[in-house]
């Protein structure tokens, strides 16, 4: 049996969401903490809500865990009621930001979803990702910039189409020296919180697709080096089978990431995975 390390380091990011207080929170890093004391390949983030993320970063200490929030503002300071600057999620310990979740896309922001009375949260869409994006790299925080389709986009057969045009879009501007070190998630909507996740094979198809699309418009240096999660409705029981795709290098994982041991059983299965195996 031979055994060759796969080139990119598996990274697995819980988003939490608007789940868990001070004490929900001092208490499912207490109980991961040491779940996956000693895992090796693989990095384990939690993205907690803004009011905890002091209390985490406490609460993991010198364990093995980085820090992410769900989302960041770009400016840096000054009257913008409401929000959070890079400065603030460095200064409390954050490594990551979520960037462009579809849940704060609003379904991508669409005016017939506003119309149809939909899902219209917070309209975030690809050039405010990419603004974001380009703070967080000259700030030194590593984006997880989220992309994905609807299922009527999907059943339309748009999904390449606007997979593709979302990462040019939220990548634009950007060197392939920075693409390189920041962090893709593909999540498909239709498979957000529904239990229903995306096959293995079509997973690994959009994830090569969007490394393509890297290579194409940025170079092969900045395709090779990114990484890309799969995300939604990923648990305990489908982690293995979509973390050994060669091309998917971890999972933003929401309401598997809220049990420390399902979590943890996640996190052994990409350490697992950071492997090749050969008789
Ligand atoms: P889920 O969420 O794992 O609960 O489907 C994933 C996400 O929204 O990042």
């Amino acid at each position: 049996m031979v055994r060759t390390k796969k080139v990119r380091t598996p990274l697995i990011a819980g988003n939490w969401k608007m789940h868990n207080a001070r004490e929900q929170t001092r208490q499912l890093i207490g109980e991961l903490k040491p779940l996956i004391d000693g895992l090796s390949d693989v990095e384990v983030c939690v993205c907690p809500p803004f009011t905890v993320l002091a209390v985490a970063s406490e609460t993991i200490g010198d364990a093995e865990i980085s820090l992410g929030a769900q989302n960041v503002f770009w400016e840096e300071k000054g009257a913008w009621t409401s929000q959070i600057s890079a400065d603030m999620l460095l200064d409390v310990g954050c490594r990551y930001a979520i960037l462009g979740h579809s849940e704060t896309r609003g379904r991508f922001g669409k005016v017939d979803d506003l119309l149809a009375g939909r899902l219209h949260y917070f309209g975030e869409r690809d050039d405010t990702i990419n603004i974001k994006a380009r703070v967080c790299l000259a700030k030194g925080l590593t984006p997880i910039i989220c992309c994905g389709e609807t299922i009527d986009e999907r059943q339309a057969g748009k999904t390449d189409d606007i997979i593709s045009s979302q990462i040019r879009a939220c990548l634009d501007g950007l060197t392939p020296d920075q693409i390189e070190t920041l962090v893709i998630a593909y999540e498909p909507v239709w498979a957000i919180g529904t239990g229903e996740v995306c096959g293995s094979d079509e997973a690994n198809r959009v994830c090569r697709l969007i490394r393509q699309t890297v290579r194409d418009n940025f170079g092969t240096d900045a395709g090779n080096g990114v990484r890309i999660l799969y995300g939604g409705s990923m648990n305990d029981k489908n982690a293995e089978e979509l973390l050994e795709q060669s091309e998917i290098d971890g999972g933003l994982i929401g309401g598997a990431a809220l049990k420390a041991d399902s979590f943890a059983t996640i996190c052994k299965a990409a350490s697992f995975a950071a492997w090749n195996f050969y008789i």
